[in-house]
């Protein structure tokens, strides 16, 4: 068995191996070529430090690595069900981590979602320790939370360019998913500002399609953190009643109760995990 570099498969090809190391995941994420392109695109993953396991011309899994300054992102990586405990984990994990050394990273992030404990387990193998618990949630929509919040002084509606001003200013360091170079490479993210009477202020940014609002991420500037959590979100969707939405990796922290006031339901959890190089 080898590891060949992704970028000698096409898509198509890399598309299929990766829907077959997933029929049998705990959370179903099937990915169509269009899809993997985006995905590929939108978090930078570098097919040329990516991987294919093969032996004798069969494909038996696969993994990829983001790069982004000195950083380096594990994704995408899955050993086909036939081919699973023969070390093929191992070898696609080798060959991922040599490559973030050669070029010289600092650092490679990764999630796995909490209870994949054979993933959990090789990753803790690889010396990889745990950092933050993030939370996947949706909301389905609703017509009845279309009132705007009695408290909301005034809404400033933002372009993509003021969003990424705003998604840049952040706080908090964010999860590579909504890291700004992630959203930066998403075509035409929108904000809301939200100023509230008691002088309490806070934005949310996201992604509006025609069926479902995505990449929702809401910062707090001034005052309580659920209430201007909800008060964003209550105003977003008052904007876009009929969409379904979703967040991914946002934190379990005080403003998780904002979001599930909002109508927010908790889907899965993942954990993130770091392993630091220098
Ligand atoms: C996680 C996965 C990639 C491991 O691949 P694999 O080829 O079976 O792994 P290996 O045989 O090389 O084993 C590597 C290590 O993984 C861990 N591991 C693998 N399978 C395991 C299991 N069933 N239970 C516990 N630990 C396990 C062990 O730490 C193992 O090291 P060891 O052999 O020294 O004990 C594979 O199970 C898989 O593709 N799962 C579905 C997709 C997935 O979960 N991807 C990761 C998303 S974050």
């Amino acid at each position: 068995m080898k590891t060949v570099p992704a970028n000698r498969y096409s898509f198509e090809q890399l598309t299929e191996a990766y829907n077959q190391t997933r029929v049998d995941y705990l959370v179903p994420m099937p990915m169509n070529v269009a899809r993997l392109r985006e995905y590929a695109h939108v978090y930078d993953v570098d097919l040329t430090a990516s991987c294919v396991a093969v032996e004798d011309n069969t494909t038996l899994g696969l993994g990829m690595l983001g790069v982004r300054d000195q950083r380096a992102w594990i994704t995408r990586l899955g050993v086909l069900p036939s081919g699973r405990r023969k070390g093929v984990g191992n070898a696609i994990m080798t060959a991922l981590i040599s490559q973030a050394e050669e070029r010289n990273m600092d650092e490679i992030w990764l999630e796995v979602i909490y209870g994949n404990d054979p993933a959990h387990n090789m990753f803790k193998k690889f010396g990889f320790q745990e950092t933050r618990e993030l939370i996947v949630a949706r909301r389905p929509p609703n017509l009845n939370t279309a009132i705007l919040p009695p408290t909301v002084k005034r809404i400033t509606a933002l372009d993509h360019e003021e969003a990424i001003i705003l998604l840049s200013h952040r706080k908090t360091r964010p999860n590579w998913l909504n890291e700004t170079e992630s959203l930066q490479n998403t075509r035409n993210l929108s904000a809301l500002l939200v100023e509230l009477n008691d002088g309490s202020r806070g934005w949310t940014a996201y992604h509006g399609g025609l069926l479902q609002l995505t990449r929702i991420l809401v910062e707090v500037i001034a005052g309580d953190p659920a209430d201007v959590t909800t008060a964003c979100l209550n105003v977003l969707h008052q904007r876009h009643k009929r969409q379904d939405a979703k967040t991914e990796n946002i934190f379990d922290d005080a403003q998780w109760p904002g979001y599930q006031r909002a109508g927010y339901l908790e889907s899965f959890r993942r954990i993130e995990m770091v392993k630091k190089l220098k």
